[in-house]
C-alpha cells in the first residue's frame, strides 16, 4: 500500500497551453488509484494561503482543449521567503496533504527544490512552460503550440511583408533562450534567426541582408528572440536599418499571443502522458524530482539538475537555415 493518501496539484509561473491536460491527467491518474486529489488554485500562493479545492474527475472534464490553467497561476514573491514556505507547509499539514504535483518551469522548479530540502514532503515536477528552457527534456508543455500559433502569425506577416518589399523583425517569447526563435524561425523559412546563444549575430546582419537584396529577395523576416539583443526586435531594427536601400523595415512583436490558445496534439499527448507518470512516481516514493521527455521515453530529472544545469540550443539547426534561406 501506498503511503500517499491525499495529493495536491498546482501550475506556477506563466501559464502553458497543455497544462489543463496534465491537471486532468494528474487528477484522474491519481483517483484511478483512490487517492484524493487538492486543486492547489494560484500556484504557490495557493498553498500559502490554503486556497485549495477538492477535485473530482468532473472537475477536469471538458478542459483538456482548454488554453491557459482552470487552477490559475501566479509567480508568487512569498513562497521566495523561509515564513512563506513555512506558512505553505503548515497549511499542507492542516489538509492532510502529503505529495504535491507541481507544472511550471524554472522558477516553480527552484521553489520546489528549496521546500523539498526544508520540509519532508515529496513533490514532483511537470514541465510547462512555451520557453523550452529546462535541462532533462526534450519538450516542455506549451511549447509546441507556441510554435505553432508563431508559424500562424508570420505566415500572415509573409503575405504583407513580400506585397511591399518589406524587412519585418520579428520579436518572439523565449525568456533566456533561443528555443522558440530557432524552430519556428526554420519552421516558416526565415531569412535569419537571433538568439541570445550566439554571439555577433547583429553585427553581421546588416551585410547579410545587403546580400539578399542583390539577390532580389523581395523581402525578410528575421526572428528575434525576445532575449537575444538589448531591446529586442526594436533594437536589432535600430542596429540595421539605418539608411537602408530596397526595403522599408516594420517591427512586430508577438507577445502574449504565445502563451494562449487550444494546446496542439503534441502538446495534449505530451502533457497527458508526464501528468500519469507524474502520479506514477509518487506513488514509487520519488520525490523532488522532474518527469521529463528525453529521446521520447520518460525520465525522471532531480530538480537539482533540472534547475542547475544549462539546456543548450542546437547550434547546428542555424546552419541549415542559413542554407535553407538563400
Ligand atoms: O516563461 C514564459 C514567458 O512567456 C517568457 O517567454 C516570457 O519572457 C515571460 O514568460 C513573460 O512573462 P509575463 O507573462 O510575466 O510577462
Amino acid at each position: 500500500m501506498a503511503k500517499i493518501k491525499r495529493i495536491g496539484v498546482l501550475t506556477s509561473g506563466g501559464d502553458a497551453p497543455g497544462m489543463n491536460a496534465a491537471i486532468r491527467a494528474v487528477t484522474r491518474t491519481a483517483l484511478y488509484h483512490g487517492l484524493e486529489v487538492i486543486g492547489i488554485r494560484h500556484g504557490y500562493d495557493g498553498m500559502i494561503n490554503g486556497y485549495f479545492k477538492l477535485m473530482k474527475t468532473f472537475h477536469v472534464s471538458d478542459i483538456i482543449q482548454r488554453g491557459g490553467t482552470i487552477l490559475k497561476t501566479a509567480r508568487s514573491e512569498g513562497f521566495r521567503t523561509p515564513e512563506g514556505r513555512k506558512e505553505a507547509y503548515e497549511r499542507l499539514k492542516e489538509r492532510g496533504i502529503d505529495g504535491v504535483v507541481v507544472i511550471g518551469g524554472d522558477g516553480t522548479f527552484t521553489g520546489a527544490r528549496i521546500f523539498g530540502e526544508e520540509y519532508d514532503i515529496p513533490l514532483i515536477g511537470i514541465p510547462g512552460t512555451i520557453d523550452n528552457d529546462l535541462y532533462g527534456t526534450d519538450y516542455t508543455i506549451g511549447y509546441d503550440t507556441a510554435l505553432n500559433t508563431v508559424i500562424e502569425a508570420v505566415d500572415k506577416i509573409r503575405d504583407t511583408a513580400s506585397s511591399h518589399n518589406r524587412l519585418f523583425f520579428i520579436e518572439v517569447m523565449g525568456a533566456e533562450a533561443g528555443f522558440i526563435a530557432l524552430r519556428s524561425g526554420v519552421a516558416c523559412g526565415a531569412e535569419a534567426i537571433i538568439i541570445p546563444e550566439v554571439k555577433d549575430q547583429v553585427k553581421n546582419l546588416r551585410a547579410f541582408l545587403e546580400e539578399g537584396y542583390k539577390r532580389k529577395k523581395s523581402s525578410n523576416i528575421i526572428i528575434v528572440a525576445e532575449g537575444a539583443y538589448p531591446g529586442g526586435a526594436f533594437g536589432v531594427a535600430d542596429a540595421v536599418k539605418d539608411d537602408f536601400e530596397g526595403y522599408s523595415v516594420r517591427v512586430t512583436v508577438l507577445g502574449h499571443i504565445q502563451r494562449g490558445g487550444s494546446p496542439s496534439a503534441f502538446d495534449r499527448f505530451t502533457a497527458s502522458r508526464l501528468g500519469y507518470a507524474a502520479v506514477d512516481a509518487l506513488l514509487d516514493d520519488q520525490q523532488s524530482a522532474m518527469v521529463g521527455l528525453q529521446n521520447n521515453e520518460i525520465a525522471l530529472v532531480p530538480f537539482n539538475k533540472a534547475v542547475k544545469l544549462h539546456k543548450e540550443v542546437k547550434k547546428e539547426y542555424l546552419e541549415f537555415a542559413n542554407v535553407l534561406s538563400i
